[in-house]
């Protein structure tokens, strides 16, 4: 259908895509396995959205506007004042900020290549940014507490509504990517397009936990926003070790056992939000690969061994396995988008071929789910339910076996002025090395 719609959509260099509603009607995804992303709540805008495919200009203008960009000790540091005015300002940054950062995500869509842009599924991404340029560029100034309420609430609703999109772009670049010959221009894309949103929803996340603490019973201790003023670095990889642990036994049966060593008693001022996403990756795949290198004996599998080194300037965070390293052949590759051994021929274990043979799928199958096995094909001991918040949590982050965890990872990583590298030695293990920048205004962070 969506071929048909092509022959009728007339080329157009500033974007062809957005000026033929027919492939966006006739477009939206209905393959298997991929959510449907949000109806309009109001089908008005539904109407207007597409009316203003023709109507590009306001999209335009803001594209061309620089974003501004802050640096967390600004954000710690704009204060809290006890009349809440923080909070107006805050949602005036935002209203002025969002739309313009919106625009150079649409703006990028319109850059793809065009065999990639018409993809049902990147196609409905593209929508849903421009729908959300829309709200929020037609909103009122936020001028007062009331507005600022709304505001809120939109910005609230939006994120929900962009909830799959790393989930919805990994799919639609995986069913795409065939017709791109420079792996370059996807990769570019997606690091651009990941990290944007990242800073966007550390942003909107911030301010709505600003707006939150209002209330006591929101207010969180040692929390400004999303700023954890004294993040414990082993508390929260504990949590993720957890977290994986709990995946992996359901998964597999059983799961290695993770030590914390190094500087285990910093606490620094730091944003969780990005780590949340980064080590549940990072840990999933160590636990994966000693799992399967162990499994024929289970009981003396090694552990994975987590060391924190911090610094003045950064911290370390080292996680070494030894599920026996990547094979040469693949070192090449596992840094790229989709690359993954989950469901390939390397891994004849798999009865699962459509790449979700991550712990992801058995979070997504949930506990009593009958879905496949991945791995040796073992019943597992113990379906542990995982928690429902923690599942949903990573099920937004994009993590279901596409391949995009290191990719990603190190994208978030570069992105907050740090790095995200590894050695491996065939047959032994792999170490992966998290460095990061201290936000706390000693030296030059990043901006968000
Ligand atoms: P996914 O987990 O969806 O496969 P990733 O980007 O996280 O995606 O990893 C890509 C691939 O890199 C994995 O499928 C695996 O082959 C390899 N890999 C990653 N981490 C490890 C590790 N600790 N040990 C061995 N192989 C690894
Ligand atoms: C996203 O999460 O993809 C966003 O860009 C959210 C924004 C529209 C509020």
């Amino acid at each position: 259908t969506v071929g048909k719609s092509l022959l009728v959509c007339p080329p157009h260099p500033a974007g062809a895509l957005e000026l033929c509603p027919a492939v966006l009607f006739f477009s939206r995804p209905r393959c298997s396995g991929i959510p449907y992303v949000p109806q309009p709540r109001d089908k008005s805008v539904s109407a207007r959205s597409v009316i203003s495919f023709y109507n590009q200009s306001a999209i335009d203008i803001a594209a061309e506007k620089p974003s501004v960009r802050l640096t967390p000790t600004t954000i710690l540091y704009a204060g809290k004042s006890p009349d809440n005015s923080h909070i107006l300002r805050s949602a005036q940054y935002l209203y002025k900020e969002l739309p313009v950062r919106v625009a150079h995500r649409i703006r990028d869509f319109r850059h793809l290549p065009f065999i990639v842009g018409c993809n049902p599924t990147i196609l409905h991404v593209h929508e849903l940014y421009i729908r959300s340029f829309h709200l929020l560029s037609e909103f009122p100034p936020v001028e007062d507490f009331e507005s600022e309420e709304k505001y809120t609430k939109l910005v609230k609703d939006l994120l929900d509504d962009h909830k799959d999109v790393v989930t919805l772009l990994a799919e639609g670049f995986r069913e795409s990517r065939k017709h791109i010959k420079e792996y370059k221009v996807i990769q570019e894309f997606l690091d651009r397009m990941l990290t944007s949103r990242l800073g966007i929803r550390m942003l909107a996340q911030h301010h709505i936990a600003l707006h939150q603490e209002k209330s006591l019973f929101h207010a969180q201790p040692n929390y400004v926003g999303i700023i954890c003023t004294q993040m414990s670095l082993k508390k929260i990889i504990e949590k993720w070790a957890d977290f994986s642990r709990q995946v992996c036994e359901y998964k597999y049966g059983f799961a290695p056992r993770v030590r914390v060593l190094g500087h285990v008693g910093v606490v620094f001022p730091y944003i969780p939000l990005p780590l949340d996403y980064i080590l549940p990756e990072l840990l999933k795949n160590a636990m994966r690969a000693t799992c399967e290198q162990h499994s024929d004996n289970p009981v003396n599998m090694p552990d994975v061994t987590v060391t924190i080194a911090n610094n003045d300037v950064d911290f370390i965070i080292r996680i070494s396995d030894k599920g026996g390293g990547m094979p040469r052949e693949i070192l090449e590759k596992v840094m790229q988008y989709h690359f993954t051994t989950c469901g390939s021929e390397m891994d004849p274990a798999s009865e699962n071929l459509d790449g979700l043979g991550t712990m992801m799928s058995a979070m997504n199958d949930g506990p009593n789910g009958a879905g496949p096995m991945y791995g040796k094909r073992q019943q597992p001991k113990a379906r542990n339910p995982v928690s429902e918040d923690l599942v949903e949590y990573v099920g937004r982050s994009g993590s279901n076996g596409f391949g995009f965890g290191l990719p990603t990872s190190r994208a978030y990583a570069e992105y907050l002025g740090g790095s995200l590298t590894y050695n491996t030695m065939q047959g032994i293990g792999t170490d992966v090395y998290l460095r990061l920048r201290h936000i706390d205004g000693n030296y030059e962070s990043f901006r968000i």
